[in-house]
């Protein structure tokens, strides 16, 4: 039987397909609708799955409010299937092979006004991963996260949390700085999205900290206050991950730059940053007695 694909769907699907080619994905297979409705917040932003047509259509509706959907029951496993680095055991050779299709990165428009792609850095094996918005000035210019004044903040974060900033690894939701630090767009945050879930699906943490709501809300496909983004955990797994990766718990605390803006938080980031290091069994380094 020959059916049809209305205009729209076709125009999605389309752009589904290609999408996965991106990521290497070719081979697409038809699977039943589920009986049991997901959730809007299941079918958000990184879904990648080859989806029946009426999945689809539920998908592209949850889209268009996903992003006022309310956290369910603080457990979100994104539905994202996606070519990780299939038979590269080392995680270094794997994130080189990510960097490499990286390439010179044209695929969105804030390649026009980038000096460096900004990748990611740090321990490819790390337990722990934070994860940015996106280039500033300063990192632009070196190409490497985390590096200017927000940077700075960053690192005593993590000192704070008796690790250094060699043994965790720092990403950022979109590699090119947008112009003027404005928030990336929704469409430069899906086109970069998958080589971040690469990364991830890589680096294997047991734990990521998203660092501000505009990382919270892409990770999570979640459109919440902070308020509500803060103190859970959210379990993440970029589907097409290895099995054999439980995949990681995934926190929220406030971005740096906002804590520069505003320091009577820290106190608050320091309770999230406490779950996380009761989750990795980390025992906070002892002050200093006089
Ligand atoms: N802010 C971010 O979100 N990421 C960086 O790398 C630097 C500042």
């Amino acid at each position: 039987m020959t059916r049809t694909l209305d205009p729209e769907l076709r125009s999605a699907l389309a752009e589904r397909v290609r999408y996965c080619h991106e990521m290497g994905i070719y081979d697409f297979y038809w699977r039943e609708p589920q009986l049991s409705p997901r959730t809007d917040v299941e079918v958000a932003a990184f879904a990648i799955v080859s989806p029946a047509q009426s999945e689809l259509k539920e998908e592209m509706a949850a889209r268009k409010s996903a992003v006022t959907s309310p956290v369910a029951e603080g457990k979100i496993s994104p539905i994202v299937s996606l070519q990780t680095e299939h038979g590269v055991a080392d995680p270094v050779a794997a994130l080189k092979l990510i960097r490499e299709d990286l390439g010179d990165c044209t695929r969105c428009k804030l390649h026009k006004g980038r000096t460096k792609i900004v990748f990611g850095v740090g321990n490819p094996r790390a337990e722990l991963m934070f994860v940015g918005e996106g280039p500033g000035a300063d990192e632009d210019t070196q190409g490497e996260p985390f590096v200017g004044r927000a940077g700075q903040l960053l690192n005593n974060m993590i000192k704070a949390m008796g690790l250094r900033r060699e043994d965790v690894y720092i990403a950022n939701i979109v590699k090119c700085r947008p112009p003027g630090n404005r928030q990336p767009e929704r469409d430069e945050c899906e086109t970069c999205s998958p080589f971040l879930m690469r990364q991830i699906a890589t680096v294997k943490p047991k734990a990521i900290v998203a660092l501000g709501a505009t990382a919270a809300k892409n990770l999570l496909a979640i459109n919440a206050p902070m308020s509500e983004l803060r103190g859970r955990w959210y379990d993440f797994k970029p589907a097409g991950s290895d099995r054999s990766w439980e995949g990681a718990r995934l926190a929220v605390t406030y971005h740096p730059a906002f804590l520069l803006r505003d320091p009577r938080q820290k106190g608050e980031a320091w309770k999230d940053l406490q779950m996380v290091m009761k989750y990795l069994g980390i025992v906070p380094p002892q002050k200093a007695t006089e």
